[in-house]
């Protein structure tokens, strides 16, 4: 029985900390991200196969699709390719910006579900089940204030998922989400502020409050994979303790009453 997980977004934070953990329990992975030399460090430490795709590109999410066919197929996708851009409030927001991560976290999730079904289909015949996950967010579950596009790009990720689920009722073929909230990885919130280094710090978002890390995703999504053939686990929320909701992030050490 043998797995070959193909991982979006596995140039950094929790996509590339998914590999690694995928690699630990000895499973195949195929890493997908657009920064090839990234890919190829991940590969000379994990041994996963590097393809350099932009998700947001038909044309190569197709090529994309032949190069894991042609390697060995299949059994699994983690649609986790994504992020947020700008902190700005709907009335003000950029078009250009919300079209970016409508492109990225919505369509390019639904053409490399598209492009992977064939081939997962093919891998389901030798794992019993095949599985997608979909990486959402909390912030697609609730929405907040100046996270209008993000939670608007979001929400449509977990409605696709919910459609997905039901379109492949039948199928051995399970479709699981995972939503987590505050996440510390490198690259999120320096993308989010458009690559302004002190931007992103002045957010102090991981300031006296532990987050989770991409290692405590990666163990937990790898974990939804691992369950027996016939379990599906549709939404997983992960957050860290001191989070207790979306708009409730308590900073300080945590202390009985
Ligand atoms: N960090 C958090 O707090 C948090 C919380 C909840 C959910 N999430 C979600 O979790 C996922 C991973 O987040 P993260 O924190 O690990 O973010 P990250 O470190 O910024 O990683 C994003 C990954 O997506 C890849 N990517 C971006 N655009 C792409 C494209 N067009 N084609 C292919 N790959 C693309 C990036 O690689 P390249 O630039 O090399 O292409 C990178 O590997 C995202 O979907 C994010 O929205 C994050």
């Amino acid at each position: 029985m043998s797995q070959r997980i193909v991982v979006t977004g596995a140039s950094s934070g929790i996509g590339a900390a998914t590999v690694r953990r995928f690699t630990e329990i000895g499973w195949d992975t195929v890493a997908v991200a657009r920064r090839a030399d990234r890919l190829q460090q991940l590969a000379d430490e994990t041994g996963c196969l590097p393809v350099t795709c932009d998700i947001t590109d038909e044309a190569q999410v197709a090529e994309l699709a032949t190069t894991v066919r042609e390697t060995g197929g299949a059994t699994g996708l983690v649609n986790n390719a994504g992020g947020a851009i700008g902190l700005d409030l709907v009335e003000e927001a950029s078009n250009d910006e919300w079209r970016q991560m409508f492109e990225v976290n919505v369509i390019g999730l639904r053409s490399v579900t598209a492009a992977m079904l064939p081939i997962l289909r093919e891998g389901a015949l030798r794992v019993e089940c095949a599985s997608i996950l979909n990486l959402t967010s909390t912030a697609g579950l609730d929405a907040y204030k100046r996270g209008g596009g993000y939670n608007a790009a979001k929400f449509a990720a977990h409605a696709v998922t919910g459609a997905l689920r039901l379109e492949l009722a039948g199928e051995p073929i399970r479709v699981m989400e995972l939503a987590p909230g505050l996440v510390q990885t490198e690259e999120f919130a320096l993308n989010r502020m458009r690559g302004n280094a002190d931007a992103a710090a002045g957010l102090k978002l991981y300031e006296d409050v532990q987050p989770l890390t991409a290692t405590d995703v990666a163990h937990v999504l790898v974990g939804a994979f691992e369950q027996p053939p016939h379990v599906n686990q549709d939404l997983i929320v992960l957050r860290p303790v001191a989070q207790s909701s979306s708009f409730d992030v308590h900073k300080g050490p945590l202390k009985t009453r």
